[in-house]
């Protein structure tokens, strides 16, 4: 090798290893052909033992399937790629990168293998998580609100349930098939109730990772929630979608839900504010619906239009125009919708009706 490219390959070598970003480059057929010290620390091997070995040998197997498509589509066209990666390191700690990709050429213009520079984005998206989920305990108090109305009913069974028993013991008329049904009726509610407090419980958990779910099933779960109070409060809900129930989404389940339940919480408050005499029935709307590149969830409520003057702040934090509102639903809608997820939220009157349109990109299998 002439002198002068040894030198100049040294000093790439120490400008690579200086570099807090991971960085390797890959040859077309996927094997690591150099890297540097941030990306081996990452890995937890060395350099030299690096080369030659594919991602499937350090990376979880969805995010290196996942890769190994991002690859080929971008040597195809010569593109490059931005793209967010969750891994938990070896030491079971969740890890949150962005990676660039490019294709490179070699010296005779020939397709070299792809370059690729990570950036880790795990303490933003940390402060990030943490700030929604104190937004999640402020809409907390909400849900309460609905538990206790899921309650209420299964209670009030239990406690005519439990003077039968007293009534049939005084009249001397218990025997074993009383004694069982009554145990059984009890564990009905017991259930019911149980189940209402895993539903809620399940939601506080924060979502970690994205994941693959049924959207419908995940609207209906916030439905479990809180249908009973909406419906306690005559609000009608629409589901729209009704005969094209089969979506499935990539993302943070539980972050999503905590959007929706703050878009069907501000519709809910408006329509209450409504006097009911007047004849209104509040309705609320939900419309899903899937094109090439995106998921769409549309939340309508008829309640009244957002004034022109204030429609471009309602997304703002601390905006609110409730006497003990916190104006950080939207704002952490918006967050977690666009930050988290790459995707877009947005608002409009249409009439008496204000439509929260959500979007977020199908991800590319
Ligand atoms: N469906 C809606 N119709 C009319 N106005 C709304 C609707 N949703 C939200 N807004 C307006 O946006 C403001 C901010 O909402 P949000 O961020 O959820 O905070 P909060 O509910 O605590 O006020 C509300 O106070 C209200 O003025
Ligand atoms: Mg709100």
């Amino acid at each position: 090798m002439n002198n002068n490219l040894t030198k100049e390959l040294n000093l790439e070598d120490v400008l690579l290893d200086t570099l807090p970003n991971p960085v390797y480059y890959k040859d077309t057929e996927g094997r690591f052909i150099r890297c540097n010290k941030a990306f081996a620390n990452l890995v937890n091997a060395s350099k030299e033992e690096i080369i030659g070995k594919v991602a499937y040998e350090y990376f979880p197997k969805d995010v290196a399937d996942r890769h190994k498509d991002i690859d080929k589509k971008i040597i195809e066209t010569l593109g490059k790629n931005e793209d967010e990666v969750i891994f938990p390191t070896l030491n079971n700690e969740i890890k949150y990168y962005i990676l660039n990709k490019a294709v490179y050429l070699n010296n005779d213009g020939d397709i070299g293998g792809i370059v690729c520079i990570m950036n880790d984005i795990t303490q933003s998206m940390k402060d990030k998580n943490l700030l929604i989920q104190q937004s999640k305990f402020a809409e907390m108090g909400e849900m309460i609100a609905s538990v206790a109305h899921q309650w209420n009913e299964p209670l009030v069974e239990l406690s005519a349930q439990i003077q039968r028993i007293q009534i049939y013991y005084d009249m001397n008329n218990i025997d074993k098939k009383k004694v069982s049904d009554f145990v059984n009726d009890s564990m009905i509610q017991i259930k019911y109730m149980s189940d209402t407090l895993f539903d809620f419980r399940s939601f506080l958990k924060p979502s970690t990772v994205k994941e693959e779910f049924y959207l419908h099933k995940a609207i209906d779960e916030i439905f479990e929630i809180v249908g009973k109070q909406i419906f306690y409060f005559n609000i009608d809900v629409n589901f729209e979608y009704k005969n094209n129930n089969d979506i499935k989404i990539y993302a943070y389940e539980n972050e999503l839900k905590q959007v929706l339940l703050n878009l069907i919480n501000n519709a809910k408050n408006k329509i209450n504010n409504i006097e009911e005499s007047k004849g209104f029935r509040g309705l609320i709307s939900i419309n899903t619906y899937k094109n090439k590149d995106y998921i769409h969830i549309d939340v309508k409520d008829n309640a009244g239009s957002i004034p022109e003057e204030i429609i471009n702040h309602i997304f703002e934090p601390f905006f609110t125009t409730k006497a003990n509102g916190t104006g950080f639903g939207l704002y952490m809608a918006k967050i977690i919708i666009e930050d988290k997820m790459s995707g877009s939220i947005s608002v409009k009157n249409e009439e008496q009706n204000v439509v929260f349109s959500i979007k977020i990109p199908i991800r590319n299998k």
